[in-house]
Order: C-alpha cells, then sequence, then structure tokens
C-alpha cells in the first residue's frame, strides 16, 4: 500500500500552486522555511506533532496542517497518503523534523535513540520513497533535506544524532547520481548550531563560543535558494564548509585540531 500512495484517488483538485511539504513545520528551520515558501506563493502543507502550533502557522500562511507522528513507522505513510490528498502531488519536500540528545553513547535513553533514528533518518528515507515516483513520473521536485555539521565532522557527546544524520548525508550523495537528468534534485542543507527550541528539547543549552548559531531564518532561506538552484550542498554558515573538507581530507588532523581547539 505504502508504494502506492502517490497513486492514491484525491479529495480535492490539485493545487495551481507549487506545494511544499514540510516536516517539522511547527518549529524552528521547518517553521521559517514554511512561512518563507508561503510568502513566496507555494501552496504549504504543514508536518508536525504539535496541532496548535500547526494550525496557528496554517491560519497565518494559509497552508494546510497535517499532524503525524513520524517516530512511528507507519507515520510516514500516513503523512504522504495526506498530503496527496490535500494538494494531488508534491513539488517538493523539506524533511526538516527531527531531535537531538547529548551526552555519552553508553548513556544514551534507548527510546531516545530509537526516536532519532526515526524521525531524522528512517522518516526522510520513507518519504522520499513514497513521494519520489510521483516526482519522477512529472519529471519535476525537489527533496530537501536537513542534515547538520555534527554529520560530517562528527562531534563527541553527539554520536547517536551525529550518525543519522551522516546517514542521511550518504543517502543524498547516493541519491544525486540516481536522480541527474531525471528533473527531480537532491539538496542537501548541512547548518551548524541553530537559534531554535532544539537544544531545550534536547535538555542541554549549547554553550560553546563558537560557531555562534545562525537564526532559523537564515537557514530558511539557504533551503528556499536550494528549491530554486542547482546548488545541491550548503553549509550554513557557509565556512563551516572548510572543517568539513579538512576532515575529509585529514580526518587525523582534523581531530588533533577538534581535540586542542574544542
Ligand atoms: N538547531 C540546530 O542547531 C540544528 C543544527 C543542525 C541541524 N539541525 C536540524 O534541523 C532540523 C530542524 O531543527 P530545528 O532546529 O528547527 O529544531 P526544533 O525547533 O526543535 O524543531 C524540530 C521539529 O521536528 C518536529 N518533530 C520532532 N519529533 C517529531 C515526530 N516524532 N514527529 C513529527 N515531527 C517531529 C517537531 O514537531 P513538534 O514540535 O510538532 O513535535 C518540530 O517541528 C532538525 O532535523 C535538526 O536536526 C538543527
Amino acid at each position: 500500500m505504502a508504494e502506492e500512495a502517490h497513486r492514491r484517488p484525491r479529495s480535492e483538485g490539485p493545487s495551481e500552486r507549487p506545494v511544499a511539504l514540510i516536516t517539522g513545520a511547527s518549529s524552528g528551520i521547518g517553521r521559517a522555511t514554511a512561512a518563507r515558501l508561503a510568502g513566496a506563493g507555494w501552496e504549504v502543507l504543514l508536518s508536525g506533532t504539535d496541532r496548535t502550533r500547526l494550525d496557528e502557522l496554517a491560519a497565518r500562511t494559509g497552508g494546510r496542517a497535517l499532524p503525524e507522528d513520524l517516530s512511528k513507522p507507519d507515520g510516514p505513510a500516513r503523512l504522504a497518503e495526506a498530503a496527496l490528498a490535500a494538494a494531488g502531488r508534491v513539488d517538493a519536500l523539506v524533511a526538516s523534523a527531527g531531535l537531538g540528545w547529548r551526552g555519552p553513547y553508553a548513556d544514551t535513553p534507548s527510546d531516545i535513540l530509537d526516536r532519532m533514528i526515526e524521525v531524522n533518518l528512517a522518516a526522510p528515507l520513507r518519504l522520499v520513497r513514497l513521494l519520489l515516483p510521483g516526482m519522477l513520473e512529472r519529471r519535476h521536485g525537489r527533496i530537501v533535506l536537513l542534515g547538520s555539521i555534527a554529520g560530517q565532522v562528527g562531534v563527541r557527546d553527539e554520536s547517536g544524532y551525529a550518525a543519522t544524520k551522516g546517514g542521511l548525508a550518504m543517502f543524498a550523495e547516493s541519491l544525486w547520481y540516481e536522480l541527474r537528468g531525471t528533473g527531480v534534485g537532491v539538496r542537501l542543507v548541512l547548518p551548524g548550531p541553530v537559534d531554535t527550541p532544539f537544544f531545550d528539547r534536547r535538555g542541554t543549552p549549547y554553550q560553546r563560543e563558537r560557531p555562534r548559531p545562525v537564526s532559523a531564518e537564515r537557514v530558511a532561506e539557504t533551503v528556499v535558494a536550494t528549491i530554486h538552484t542547482e546548488r545541491d550542498r550548503l553549509f550554513v554558515p557557509q565556512w563551516l564548509g572548510v572543517p568539513a573538507r579538512i576532515h575529509g581530507a585529514a580526518p587525523g588532523v582534523f581531530r588533533r585540531m577538534a581535540s586542542r581547539f574544542g
């Protein structure tokens, strides 16, 4: 059933505007992205678990609230189905839902580990599996995945979180080859720290001096830019690409620098 989601009957006619499904739309980066896309004339389908915040954003943007718990294995299929029923198609998927946890890996609560794997990694993979066939059929579509600098260079005490983001990065990298010349593009946005409720929710504040947190609006601007350009891998701020390149070229040197300078 899940694989057939893009062919399900529609309860309403297809939207005349481009349609974006944004996960994590009830907060932070997803919320800022939804507002920006709506301002640019997109029909926005808003995913999260907090119905009140989704309804409030829907009222502000003219979008549709589609509450769904993406930590449940069948959550992504229900969300894809609801999105297609609401708008007839999805032109852009912005996968921003995510959560973190900080502390020694051996102490990671197993329910939080499961949720990070489901929401950060499995849900985007499942959603893309469900929405990509329709995009390929129309030879048109964008998939924007929210990775993290943590998934590029690794971060002490964030092993589980970094693993989900590293997995997402390799998914984007591999899919890129498949999608060349199809009219569908995959984009990976790689923020450093962003000033959102993410840190409060994970239970430990962001305490480093550098990099300084950027605003959710700044990341949203990059997300929207990736939809309209061919740039498929963008760090926010851009200079974070430098440590990522050093790590890629010489991981030993990077580790020594990271241990020394934090
Ligand atoms: N903030 C940072 O420093 C930072 C840095 C790099 C990458 N990122 C990544 O950027 C993305 C957005 O993060 P953010 O900073 O905007 O965080 P945020 O403000 O905490 O927002 C997280 C969003 O994910 C949704 N979500 C969490 N669990 C969910 C579930 N089980 N089912 C459905 N939705 C769920 C939340 O929805 P509800 O509240 O409605 O449950 C919320 O809308 C995440 O993937 C994060 O890993 C963040």
